[in-house]
């Protein structure tokens, strides 16, 4: 049985070239169990007839708000009630103008304002009127209402410019609707989350530290609570509530970080995710009265901290699946595959924090997953949806045979 079993899906397409794509998303979603019904806008049926995607979806295709026997059958209301979630792909700048303005004066409109349910949306436009300043305010009106923005990719466009503003591929959109249902998936297994920054004292009034907030570690506790497993936050110092279901841990330094951690991993652990930005070096003393104003400059010794996950990854007690975070302002991709390599990681997601609106206390995030089959671009989306995404692909990975897990030996180079 498909994870979307018994899941009702609405689907609004409007007038893009990227409308043909919805065929092969209403496959695949209908393929893991859902049923889809279609809206189309006028400007779409220029681009894909309502009978082929009456074909596809197996329901007929809803084009007209004031349709005297669409209204007999299934009208605009109850269409909008039968939706778990309610797609608008591809939205057109247009649409997403509309939908940001509260307009109902077409179908697709006027029933996204009606649904109680979730609003995603997928916009896919030239990249000129992605960047547009009245687009980037509409997209953001929408977040505040709690829209869900899929994507757009970037890359070549129809139009021959090469930019943002490509509809989201159907399997990461597909990925992104199931992530949003949460199963039971995890059921009996173990999950290790480290999350936040942590704090080296050097002296009673102050410490060395970083922008972490725990926003992404705490998402992901979130996310393999709701999937069902054991999981256990270990937290820096942050300012965030511990979610549902996650038995949290806080420390305050890497070293205490690194001993609750081998501690935890003495029981099987199926999953250990290291997204806490952990200090590299602490102050080698740690005065015990607050340093005095002396001299114009204070030379400060720092010593190198325990690699926590690299000594996870290493014991005995290895849990299943180990997955680092790789924050890198330069050479993301090269950097993060070096991490996974001589940290010995199953998994590093790839962080690119040069970007002030990712990475370090944003709500959203953009990140790369790399693992010994390659890499895989993952879509930006705010930390909660990310996390659900990586979370199920964990699953996936946890799902395959023990040798195609299998663990790397370090490379000679440490650019840890
Ligand atoms: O907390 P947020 O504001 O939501 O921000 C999220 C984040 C940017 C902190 C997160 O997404 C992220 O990228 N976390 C890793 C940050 C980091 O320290 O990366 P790193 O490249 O320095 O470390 C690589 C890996 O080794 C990480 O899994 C880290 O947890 C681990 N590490 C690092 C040093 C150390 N002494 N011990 C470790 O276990």
């Amino acid at each position: 049985m498909g994870h979307l079993h018994s899941r009702n899906i609405i689907i609004g397409v409007t007038g893009g070239i990227a409308a043909y794509k919805i065929a092969e998303l209403i496959r695949l979603l209908r393929g893991d169990g859902a049923s889809v019904r279609i809206i189309l806008s006028r400007g779409a049926q220029a681009f894909v007839t309502p009978l082929t995607l009456q074909s596809l979806s197996g329901y007929p295709v809803h084009t007209e708000l004031l349709d005297e026997t669409a209204e007999m059958g299934m009208g605009h209301i109850e269409l909008a009630r039968w939706a778990d979630i309610f797609l608008v792909a591809p939205a057109t700048a247009d649409t997403v103008a509309r939908l940001a303005a509260g307009r109902a004066d077409d179908l697709l409109t006027t029933a996204a304002l009606a649904t109680p349910a979730p609003l995603f949306v997928a916009p896919a436009m030239n990249q000129h009127m992605w960047n547009n300043a009245a687009t980037t305010a509409n997209i953001q009106t929408l977040r505040e209402r709690g829209v869900k923005i899929i994507g757009p990719d970037a890359g070549e466009q129809a139009c021959g410019d090469v930019g943002a503003g490509r509809l989201t591929e159907p399997e990461t959109i597909s990925a992104e609707i199931s992530a949003h249902f949460p199963t039971r998936a995890l059921e009996g297994k173990r999950a290790i989350i480290t999350a936040g920054p942590t704090r080296e004292p050097m002296d009673p009034v102050r410490y060395i530290s970083n922008h972490s907030s725990g926003k992404m570690g705490f998402a992901l506790a979130q996310a393999a609570a709701e999937a069902g497993a054991e999981t256990i936050l270990i937290s820096g110092p942050v300012m965030l509530d511990t979610p549902k279901g996650v038995t949290r841990i806080n420390v305050e330094t890497a070293l205490q970080m690194h001993e609750v951690c081998i501690d935890q991993i003495q029981k099987p652990t199926d999953l250990f995710v290291g997204s806490a930005a952990v200090a590299d070096y602490r102050a080698e003393f740690n005065a015990p009265q607050k340093i005095k104003k002396v001299g114009d400059t204070l030379t400060l010794n720092l010593v190198r901290n325990p690699d926590i996950i690299t000594e996870v990854a290493g014991s005995a007690h290895r849990p299943s699946l180990v997955v680092g975070f790789a924050a890198e302002t330069e050479q993301l991709l090269e950097y993060a595959e070096g991490k996974r390599l001589t940290k010995q990681l199953d998994v590093v997601i790839a962080n690119d924090v040069s970007q002030a609106d990712i990475g370090f206390n944003s709500d959203i995030n953009g990140v790369t997953w790399l693992d010994d089959t390659g890499h895989d671009v993952m879509p930006l989306t705010t930390k909660q949806n990310l996390a659900k995404l990586l979370i199920e692909r964990c699953r996936q990975k946890l799902s395959q045979p023990e040798d195609q897990n299998k663990h790397i030996s370090a490379p000679a180079e440490d650019n840890r």
